[in-house]
C-alpha cells in the first residue's frame, strides 16, 4: 500500500489463484485496496461497441448504453459480522450489510452528477420491498440527495425486476446507481448482454484525489486457461481507456476505445472467446498497430 499511495493511477490484472482461497486473493488485496484509497465509486460502462457480439435478440447498439454506478465501499462488503460457535450444532454466520449516510450520500450523488451532465436518466437499484433498513434507507437518501437536482428524470427499479429489464428491455437503464453487491451482481450479466466478460472494464475512483485511482477488467484470473496465452486483454485495456480518461487525457482514452472497436468489427486480432484465433500477445498487437 505504501508503495501504490505513491503512484498517479493503478492498473489491477486479474487475481486469483487455485489453491489459494479468494477470500484470500481478493478481500486482502483487491476489495483491501479499493477500501483503504477510499475508492469508493466503482463505475463500470455497459456499452454495446461496434462490431460486438450481444446475444439478444432485436436490439439496436444504441440500446445498450449504460453506465453503472457501483458504491464500491460498505454494504454486504464491510466485513461486518460474526461466525458463531464454528463445528458445532449451533453454529450461526451473520454477515452484515452496513449502509452508512455518508457512504450512500456521496455514490448518490455522485450519480446524480454524471446524470446531470450527460442529461441521462437516472435509476436507483433496490430492494426496499424486502429489506426494510437498508434498501428503506438508500430508497430515502436517493429522494432526499434528489430535491439537488430538480431536472434529472429518476426512477427506482427493485433488483430482480432490473436483472429481467436489463435482458429484456436493457434501453430504460442510462445512468444506474446500485449498492456494493447489487452492483457487483448485475454488471457481470451487464457485460454477457454487450459482448462478454473479456470486454467488461471498471474504474475504482477516489473522486477527491487524495488516493491513487485503480483501474481493472472486472473479470477474474481464468485459472483453466493460465499459461496458454488466449486469454482476451482487451478488458484490461479498455481500463486502461478508463485511467487515461482519468489522468484528463480523454483524447487517449477515445482513440483506445475506437481501435477495440475497429477490432471488433474488421475482426482483427480478437481472441478465442470473441470468435477469432488470435493470441493474446497478438490481439494485444493488433491495438498498438491501430493506435
Ligand atoms: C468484481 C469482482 C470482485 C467483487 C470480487 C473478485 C471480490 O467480482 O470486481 O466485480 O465482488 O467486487
Ligand atoms: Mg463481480
Amino acid at each position: 500500500m505504501e508503495l501504490l499511495k505513491k503512484s498517479d493511477a493503478i492498473l489491477l490484472g486479474a487475481v486469483g489463484f487455485p489453491g489459494v482461497p479468494d477470500h484470500i486473493s481478493l478481500r486482502d488485496l483487491l476489495l483491501k485496496i479499493r477500501h483503504d484509497f477510499d475508492e469508493y465509486v466503482n463505475v463500470r460502462p455497459i456499452h454495446l461497441l461496434k462490431g460486438a457480439k450481444c446475444p439478444l435478440k432485436d436490439v439496436r447498439r444504441e440500446d445498450i448504453d449504460m453506465i453503472f454506478i457501483r458504491e464500491n465501499s460498505e454494504g454486504e462488503y464491510a466485513g461486518s459480522g460474526a461466525w458463531l460457535y464454528p463445528g458445532t450444532a449451533q453454529e450461526v454466520v451473520i454477515q452484515n450489510g452496513v449502509f452508512s449516510r455518508k457512504g450512500c450520500e456521496r455514490i448518490i450523488r455522485y450519480a446524480y452528477e454524471v446524470a446531470k451532465e450527460k442529461k441521462k436518466t437516472l435509476t436507483s437499484i433496490s430492494k426496499g420491498n424486502a429489506l426494510n433498513y437498508s434498501m428503506v434507507f438508500w430508497d430515502q437518501i436517493f429522494k432526499e440527495v434528489g430535491k439537488e437536482y430538480p431536472d434529472v428524470e429518476t426512477h427506482t427499479v427493485l433488483v430482480d425486476a432490473a436483472s429481467m429489464y436489463m435482458v429484456k428491455d436493457p434501453k430504460r437503464f442510462k445512468v444506474v446507481v446500485a449498492s456494493n453487491l447489487f452492483g457487483d451482481v448485475l454488471t457481470d450479466l451487464g457485460a454477457a448482454i454487450f459482448g462478454d466478460m473479456g470486454l467488461a472494464a471498471g474504474a475504482n475512483l477516489n473522486p477527491e484525489r487524495k488516493f491513487p485511482s485503480m483501474f481493472e477488467p472486472i473479470h477474474g484470473s481464468a485459472p483453466d486457461i493460465a499459461g496458454k496465452g488466449i486469454a482476451n486483454p482487451l478488458a484490461t485495456i479498455w481500463a486502461v481507456s478508463q485511467l487515461l480518461d482519468h489522468l484528463v487525457y480523454e483524447q487517449w482514452g477515445w482513440k483506445i476505445l475506437d481501435a477495440i472497436e475497429m477490432m471488433l468489427t474488421e475482426r482483427i486480432g480478437l481472441t478465442v472467446d470473441q470468435g477469432g484465433t488470435a493470441s493474446t500477445k497478438e490481439c494485444g498487437k493488433a491495438l498498438a498497430d491501430l493506435l
